[in-house]
């Protein structure tokens, strides 16, 4: 394999000092690329789009072509392990992902298994591609879903506001959502540590739905579930640590729990104040975040202004990765995003030069 040429994320994830703050965006492959949509097009839908390793490639290195970024995402959905486990996966246009067989009952329960990984032998093969095609240009990023937020999705079967089945189900028949999260955690482990094994070189945990629990929920049903995952992955890979994030949208309040559950680094959304998260878990983990991604529907002065007070609230010391709050919307200005990667790379080297 090619020797990283640029090491600048696994550094900082590892809070050793940078020359400036690397910066990715979550869901950096998307609708807001017209060339994305050309792809998409292309392949018919989003779901052929992901079952197609060739076209994962090329999506995934779409925004990499646009702007310095520095660090590539494997394209792929959280939702491939609920499809891997036979619950029939599809997005219906304009009102996204779509279940066709829910998880509700005791029986539908019971029928739940770990999916076999050759299910998920096309994700696989999209990372081993995209780590080929990087050649080392910059790291490579693996990904699943929290075992909560796929359970979101599995007993819901589709996206929703309030997920009033999974709550029910969770205040009526806890057993029946523990039982799920225990499946999930162990599909999630092993479709992470595959994702190392083909060549992931950082892995992220998106607990998107985290944040619509209790503060006793979020502790008993996705992070105990969550630091499952985190204890069954393999962290070292060709003589390198494999650095985990961890990111709940809604979490702010739970950052310390988040910082002692085994991760290497936060996510923080953007409604939490980073000096304020700093303060709170000390150097214990780097810290990933946390522009507003509604800062890219604006024009790229602003979006680039937004992203320098983001800069100057982290400040100069080491262990901050530049992302969004949450992923970037189809409506963001791909000018606005130019923008913010730019004062990303020219102000952070400013003011650590300056330190
Ligand atoms: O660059 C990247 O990060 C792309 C890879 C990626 C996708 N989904 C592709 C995708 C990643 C990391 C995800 C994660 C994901 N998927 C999450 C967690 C992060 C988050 O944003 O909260 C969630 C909750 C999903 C589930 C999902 N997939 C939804 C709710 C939708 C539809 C609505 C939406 O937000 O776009 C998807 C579809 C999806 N996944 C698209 C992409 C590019 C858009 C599909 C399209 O092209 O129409």
């Amino acid at each position: 394999m090619s020797p990283l040429e640029n090491d600048t994320l696994l550094r900082a994830l590892a809070r050793e000092p940078t020359e400036y703050t690397p910066v990715w965006l979550m869901r950096q492959a998307g609708r807001y690329l017209p060339e994305y949509r050309r792809t998409r097009a292309r392949a018919g839908s989003f779901t052929a789009l992901m079952r197609s390793p060739e076209l994962c490639v090329e999506v995934a290195l779409q925004p990499l072509e646009r702007y310095p970024l520095d660090a590539a995402i494997v394209f792929s959905d959280i939702l491939a392990v609920p499809d891997a486990m036979g619950l029939g996966l599809s997005f219906a246009e304009g009102e996204g992902p779509r279940l066709a067989h829910p998880v509700r009952d005791e029986q539908a329960v019971a029928r739940l298994s770990l999916p076999d990984l050759s299910a998920l032998e096309y994700v696989l093969q999209a990372v081993r591609k995209t780590r080929r095609a990087l050649a080392g240009r910059v790291p490579l990023i693996g990904f699943a879903g929290s075992p909560y937020t796929l359970a979101c999705y599995m007993v819901e079967g589709a996206a929703s506001d309030e997920f009033p089945t999974v709550k029910r189900m969770l205040y009526s028949r806890p057993d029946l959502l523990h039982r799920i999260l225990e499946v999930n955690a162990a599909a999630v482990a092993d479709l992470l540590n595959a994702q190392i094994e083909a060549g992931a070189q950082v892995v992220m945990l998106f607990d998107t739905w985290g944040g619509n629990l209790s503060a006793h929920g979020y502790e008993t049903f996705s992070l105990a579930y969550s630091r499952k995952v985190f204890a069954s992955l393999v962290r070292e890979a060709e003589g390198r640590r494999v650095p985990v994030i961890l990111f709940t949208r809604g979490g702010g309040s739970w950052l310390e729990a988040m910082a002692e559950s085994g991760c290497d680094a936060v996510g923080l959304d953007w409604t939490v104040d980073p000096r304020d998260a700093r303060r709170r878990i000390g150097a214990r983990v780097a810290l990933q975040g946390n522009l507003d991604p509604a800062a890219l529907l604006a024009p790229p002065e602003c979006a680039r202004s937004e992203a320098r007070r983001v800069l100057e609230a982290f400040g100069p010391a080491a262990g901050h990765v530049f992302n969004l709050g949450h992923g970037i919307g189809p409506k963001a200005d791909p000018d606005s995003v130019a923008a913010v990667v730019d004062e990303v790379r020219t102000y952070s080297r400013k003011i650590r030069a300056a330190r």
